[in-house]
């Protein structure tokens, strides 16, 4: 079992290589992640001067929408890795926000008095921290009593053909490890009651999960092959096994499969995510 220390070292290596995906696919992914956080953000309810803390924010979601929403308050965003920060404080700037900013942190490490924030949100970041206990006994401290914590897992592969369809395609070429169940990997939340245990152990009260369908969209069969192996963490690291003639014999399975879905000129891929809110004590 890897160190605390070697897990984020490894999470710090593979974002900032996926960090360029990200941005360029920025627009799909934020259309695919944008009813989870949506939900997410209904359930924080919040005021418009609202003290909010946004963990692996990545490129910035759902932290710069909540920040577009409560423009008396002021969101911080965080992340392990300055290259996707640097992508959330350009869209920021983008946007004319002037109410954010961004701070380099571990989610299990802040950088934050007790009692400092209203909300926090973690949206698909919970399954890569080295200790999810110990991250979310992090989210209590800095919370104040009564403020709302949302957070958002992925649910089993089976409900998430996006991303089966790539790693059936890959698993035709490569031996892929079965993930350690205790390490960083994008299942590894996807257990009903999980998180919920994480919140109740830390001491949150009225905690409530609930399932989230997402879609992802792009024009074509081709498009919808170079969005996932350029950002989704799993597929990136696996092609990195291959040469090229296996990368091209996987590419044409994967486009082949998702053809099932393409509809009027758009291929539109199911998957499930799981939120979870709580209130702090
Ligand atoms: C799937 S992305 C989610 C980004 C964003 N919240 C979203 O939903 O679009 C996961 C993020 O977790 C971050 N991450 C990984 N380990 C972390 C840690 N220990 N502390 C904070 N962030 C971490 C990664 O750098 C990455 O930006």
């Amino acid at each position: 079992m890897p160190s605390a220390d070697e897990i984020r070292d490894a999470q710090r290596a593979t974002w900032a290589g996926l960090s360029a995906g990200w941005e360029k696919w920025d627009a799909v992914i934020v259309a695919q992640l944008g009813p989870v956080g949506a939900e997410m953000i209904d359930r924080l309810d919040m005021t418009d001067d609202q003290h909010h803390l946004d963990i692996a924010s990545g490129t910035g979601e759902p932290g710069l929408t909540i920040a577009k929403q409560t423009p008396n308050g002021r969101v911080v965003l965080t992340d392990l890795v300055p290259e996707m920060l640097d992508i959330a404080a350009r869209r920021a700037k983008a946007d004319g926000l002037l109410n954010v900013e961004t701070q380099v942190c571990s989610a299990d490490d802040l950088p934050f008095d007790d009692a400092t924030f209203d909300s926090v949100s973690v949206r698909f970041g919970y399954m890569f921290f080295p200790d999810v206990t110990k991250a979310t006994a992090e989210f209590a401290r800095v919370l104040k009593t009564g403020g709302r914590l949302a957070s958002s897992v992925w649910i089993k592969p089976d409900e998430n053909p996006w991303t089966t369809i790539t790693m059936q395609a890959i698993s035709s070429e490569v031996d892929l490890p079965a993930p350690d169940p205790d390490g960083p990997n994008m299942y590894r939340c996807a257990g009903p009651g999980y998180v919920r245990a994480l919140y109740e152990g830390a001491g949150f009260r009225d905690v409530v999960e609930w399932d989230v369908g997402v879609e992802l969209v792009t024009r074509s069969p081709a498009e919808y092959w170079e969005v996932m192996s350029e950002h989704v963490s799993l597929a990136v690291a696996a092609l990195k096994q291959v040469d090229a003639e296996a990368r091209e014999r996987i590419r044409a399975n994967a486009i082949a499969k998702v053809g099932a879905f393409e509809k009027d000129g758009q291929v539109r891929v199911p998957g499930l995510a799981r939120c979870i809110v709580g209130t702090c004590r």
